[in-house]
């Protein structure tokens, strides 16, 4: 039975880094006798402009039926795109690796992993307006803390067994306390510390190293992802899995760029990182390691995007990296 792999394309530069990224999953997938049955539709501004709606019924049809989603980056309708992706199929972890890279400028030595709540937080949509007064909810379950944190713990097994809970418990003291307090005890016999996001957002940029695991609310995750992100050596090279029990969806960090699109110049790394993340999640770690590898090898032999000093285009690091695999 095949795999079946629903590609989103999205706005902006994520039909350039998509396509780029679907010449190594092909290159991968042939090479490593992967069964794949890939399937392209639309969903976000491109859908809203031509169906008056941003995830039109069809692809959400596939997207019910797809084992995976592999997904670029969505422009002013990416909340109605990837919220609905991630709460349809609860996908309640957003796994962040966050590493350099050979060949980019480091702005600091980093290698962590965040594992961002998905499905809760204020991204629940849960908003109101009534006269002068605009009111979001912020909601916090012991399910979806629980259940994120089990994750944590077996990234942080895999890796230092060392986990830093983010949070704002100091004034958020019930809801973020109360995310605290289950996540400690689902992590109970592992190193754990803790670190209020604010100062979580400094000693990213001024130690990045002490961090391994990081365990953390949605919005803090949004944030201190992109933050992270840039420490590495850019959002261009960041990538994610939404990971739920029975479906996940992969994207690139960054979003849909409109000021870099049609130029051939957004780089196709985090995507293809992303694509990496999926074949881990199919549980083929070994195809996995051999598209990070063939990314690294690019990086040697700089063949790189303008944004990390190169001069190629977006396609071309696509064709180099699928041909290196
Ligand atoms: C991300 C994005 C999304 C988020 C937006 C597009 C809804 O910024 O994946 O980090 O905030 O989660
Ligand atoms: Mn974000």
């Amino acid at each position: 039975m095949p795999y079946k792999v629903l590609v989103i394309p999205g706005d902006g530069i994520g039909p350039e880094v998509v396509e780029a990224a679907l010449h190594v999953i092909n290159a991968a997938a042939a090479k490593y006798g992967v069964d794949l049955e890939i399937k392209i539709a639309e969903a976000g501004d491109v859908a809203l402009r031509k169906y008056g709606v941003a995830m039109p019924p069809e692809t959400l049809k596939l997207a019910d039926s797809a084992d995976v989603i592999f997904k670029g980056p969505i422009g002013e309708s990416a909340y109605d795109v990837t919220s609905l992706i991630r709460m349809r199929y609860v996908l309640y972890a957003n796994i962040r690796p966050v590493k350099n890279l050979p060949g980019v400028p480091v702005v600091k030595e980093i290698d962590c992993v965040f594992v961002r709540e998905n499905v809760e937080d204020v991204y629940v949509g849960a908003e109101y307006k009534i006269g002068d007064v605009a009111i979001a909810l912020k909601v916090i379950t012991g399910v979806g803390t629980r259940r994120v944190a089990r994750v944590a713990r077996r990234y942080a097994e895999m890796r230092k067994r060392k986990v830093t809970i983010v949070h704002k418990a100091n004034v958020l003291r019930v809801v973020d306390g109360f995310f605290r307090d289950v996540a400690l005890e689902e992590l109970r016999g592992l190193e754990v510390d803790q670190m209020y996001v604010d100062a979580a957002a400094m000693e990213l940029v001024r130690n990045p190293l002490r961090f391994d695991v990081v365990l953390t609310t949605n919005q803090y995750g949004d944030i201190l992802t992109d933050l992270a992100a840039q420490v590495a050596g850019g959002i261009g090279l960041a990538p994610s899995g939404n990971i739920g029990d029975t479906k996940a969806m992969f994207e690139p960090v960054h979003g849909a760029a409109f000021d870099i699109a049609g130029k051939g110049i957004a780089n196709p790394i985090a995507t293809i990182l992303s694509a990496a993340m999926m074949f881990e999640w199919i549980g083929r770690g070994d195809v996995a390691q051999a598209i990070r590898r063939a990314v690294e090898i690019s990086l040697e032999k700089n063949i790189k995007t303008p944004d990390i000093g190169g001069r190629n285009t977006t396609i071309e690091v696509g064709k180099f990296i699928a041909s290196a695999i």
